[in-house]
């Protein structure tokens, strides 16, 4: 029998959006893993929204703006009940897939609103982030830019993406956070050292990202270099090729176990550890995983519901220290790199 149960809700941090307790990943849909369905993906767009995931997470590095154009549709159809949240920052020059450009200025940030406003084909933008740290620019600039487009109308949260907890301050104290997304997952702890305290101190919201190990966790590949295509993103990361991808398959055995325990596969046990860390640490915890299947996102919520036992939290605490490689080629790419 299908469930059709809606999930539950959280306030994204002291200031922010009421979401889902579990929010959805949209990125796949059009860039990074490989071909997607584009009936599949709306359908898994629209079972979301039945079963009460709300926050739709979206960037506009996501395809060069495809994923928004891809997403607005939904978007305008549903504009009351969902909240769009994208992300400006980052940029892929065309021909380099493996190149970033990182830009926090004002004239980069002014002309990247515009364009995801006009994309998206919505008056506001629901939670904006930054999605990326230009180190070349303060912080305090950045953010008192995104504060502009709030009293402008043009967005209504701030968010930031793989910042450091002392960026996290030096941005809350110009205009308020509502959530800092990072990687945070059973193979990706680094935040629970710094940024996580500090997003609690502050009654900022955590959104995690990549909560499923980019489906490592899920069991739904084992090694990027022979079972995902061509030009599939996780082809880079160093955890999920080689020897790395080898040793790090060890270690799901125990979510495997528990999985066998609660009668459940091994992605919901990975996504129900993600959501437990609401009460471990204290604060709002949204995470977003992704994935372009109705069934999945069933799979996916159904997963705010399981408890684990301290014992079993206990079980799964080793495994973040013994994985093997990096979560990206260049960690300076992230908050844990410039810590
Ligand atoms: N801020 C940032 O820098 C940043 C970086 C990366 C990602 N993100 C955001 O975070 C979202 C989620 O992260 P992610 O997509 O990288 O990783 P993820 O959520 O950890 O994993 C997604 C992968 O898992 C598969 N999957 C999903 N549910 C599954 C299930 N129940 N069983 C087996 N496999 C399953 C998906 O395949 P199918 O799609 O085929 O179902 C997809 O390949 C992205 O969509 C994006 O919006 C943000």
């Amino acid at each position: 029998m299908t469930d059709n149960s809606r999930i539950a809700t959280v306030q994204l941090g002291d200031k922010g959006p009421e979401t889902g307790v579990q929010g959805l990943g949209c990125m796949g849909m059009s860039f990074a893993y490989g071909p997607s369905d584009a009936k599949e993906s709306r359908a898994t767009l629209e079972r979301a929204l039945e079963l009460g995931v709300t926050l739709y997470d979206t960037a506009d590095a996501y395809g060069a703006g495809e994923n928004e154009l891809f997403l607005s549709p939904f978007f305008r159809a549903h504009r009351d009940e969902v909240v769009v949240a994208t992300k400006f920052a980052l940029s892929i020059p065309p021909g380099e897939p493996t190149r970033r450009v990182i830009r926090n200025d004002a004239p980069y940030i002014r002309q990247a609103v515009e364009a995801s406003l006009k994309r998206l084909d919505v008056e506001t933008i629901d939670l904006y982030y930054m999605h990326r740290r230009d180190v070349n620019v303060p912080i305090e600039d950045t953010v008192a830019v995104m504060a502009e487009l709030v009293r402008e109308g043009k967005v209504k949260h701030l968010g930031l993406s793989e910042v450091t907890a002392a960026e996290l301050r030096a941005a809350h104290a110009v205009h308020p956070i509502a959530a800092v997304q990072s990687e945070w997952s059973l193979f990706s702890r680094d935040i629970e050292a710094q940024v996580v305290p500090a997003a609690r101190e502050l009654g900022v919201a955590l959104v995690p990202y990549s909560p499923l190990g980019r489906g490592f966790l899920a069991g739904s590949f084992g090694s990027a270099d022979k079972d995902l295509t061509e030009g599939d993103f996780r082809r880079q990361q160093p955890r999920f090729t080689g020897e790395n991808a080898a040793a790090n398959a060890a270690l799901l055995a125990p979510i495997r176990k528990l999985a066998d325990a609660h009668g459940v596969s091994l992605g919901q046990i990975a996504l129900a550890w993600v959501q437990q860390q609401a009460k471990v640490h204290g604060l709002p915890v949204v995470p977003i995983p992704g994935t372009r299947r109705p069934s999945r996102v069933e799979e996916n919520t159904a997963a705010t519901r399981i408890e684990l036992t301290a014992e079993e939290l206990g079980l799964l605490e080793p495994i973040a220290g013994q994985v093997a490689g990096d979560r990206y080629a260049d960690m300076t790419f992230t908050s844990a790199g410039r810590e």
